[in-house]
C-alpha cells in the first residue's frame, strides 16, 4: 500500500514514521509513505496556502488551489483520497481496517480555522479523531496511518493479535499478564497458569465482556 501525505509540516511525520513497526513496514515493502509539502504547489513567492474566510471571522482559511494541484499531480487512476478533519467520521477500528484494503490512499492535513470547502469535492471522505480540535491534521494522519498500517499483511507480528485486540468484535481487550506470577502481593489469576487453554478462553471472554460493560457500555458488545 501506498500513501500519499499532503502538509505543510512534513518534517512532523519523520519520528514517527522512521520508529518501530511503520518503519519496519516501509522495510519489508509493505507500506510506501510519501510526503508532499503544500507549498511546493503555490505560484506566489510567499508560497501561501492560506487567505482570509470571506464573509469575515476570525483567522484563516486554507486555500483550494494548492491542495488541488498537488492532489492532481499526485493522483493515480485509482485511489482513495480522505481529508483528516474534526468534522469528519470518527476513525474506528472497522474504517482503518477498509481503508487498509485499498492500494492507494492520499490523505489531506487541514490547518488553520479550516479548509476551503470546495476541497471536500476532491475528497472520497473526511476523517476525524475524535471529538476535538487540534492545531493541524498531521497528528491526526499519522494516527491514521498507524491505525491503517496495524492491518497490512505481515506488519503486526500475530495475525490473531488484530483479532483479539480491543474493539474486535465489539469489546475491549482481555486483562494481559507476563511474568513474574506475584509482583508487589499481586497475582497473576490462578486460571492463566493452568495451562488449560479451553478454560483461558472462557475466562478472557468473560473478562472482555465484564470490562467492556464496566468501561464502555457504549459499545456493541457483541461478537
Ligand atoms: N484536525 C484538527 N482536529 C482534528 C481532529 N480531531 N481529527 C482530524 N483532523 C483534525
Amino acid at each position: 500500500m501506498r500513501i500519499d501525505v499532503i502538509t505543510i509540516f512534513p518534517e512532523m511525520f519523520k519520528a514517527v514514521l522512521d520508529a518501530s513497526i511503520i518503519k519496519r513496514a516501509q522495510e519489508k515493502g509493505v507500506l510506501q509513505i510519501a510526503l508532499h509539502d503544500l507549498r511546493d504547489y503555490t505560484h506566489d513567492k510567499h508560497r501561501s496556502v492560506d487567505d482570509r474566510p470571506y464573509g469575515g471571522g476570525p483567522g484563516m482559511v486554507m486555500r483550494p488551489e494548492p491542495i488541488f494541484e498537488a492532489v492532481e499531480a499526485i493522483k493515480p487512476a485509482t485511489c482513495r483520497t480522505v481529508l483528516m478533519s474534526p468534522q469528519g467520521e470518527r476513525l474506528s477500528t472497522s474504517m482503518a481496517q477498509r481503508l487498509s484494503a485499498v492500494d492507494r490512499l492520499i490523505v489531506i492535513c487541514g490547518h488553520y480555522e479550516g479548509v476551503d470547502e470546495r476541497v471536500k469535492t476532491l475528497v472520497d471522505e473526511s476523517v476525524s479523531i475524535g471529538d476535538y480540535v487540534l492545531t493541524g491534521g498531521e497528528l491526526p494522519a499519522m494516527v491514521l496511518i498507524d491505525a491503517v498500517a496495524r492491518f497490512l499483511p505481515g506488519v503486526i507480528g500475530h495475525a490473531q493479535a488484530t483479532d483479539e485486540e480491543s474493539f474486535a468484535g465489539g469489546l475491549l481487550e482481555y486483562p494481559q499478564y507476563t511474568r513474574p506470577p506475584v509482583f508487589r502481593g499481586m497475582a497473576v489469576p490462578d486460571i492463566l497458569l493452568s495451562g488449560d487453554h479451553q478454560q483461558v478462553a472462557h475466562w478472557r471472554k468473560l473478562q472482555s465482556v465484564a470490562k467492556t460493560l464496566q468501561l464502555r457500555p457504549d459499545l456493541q458488545g457483541g461478537t
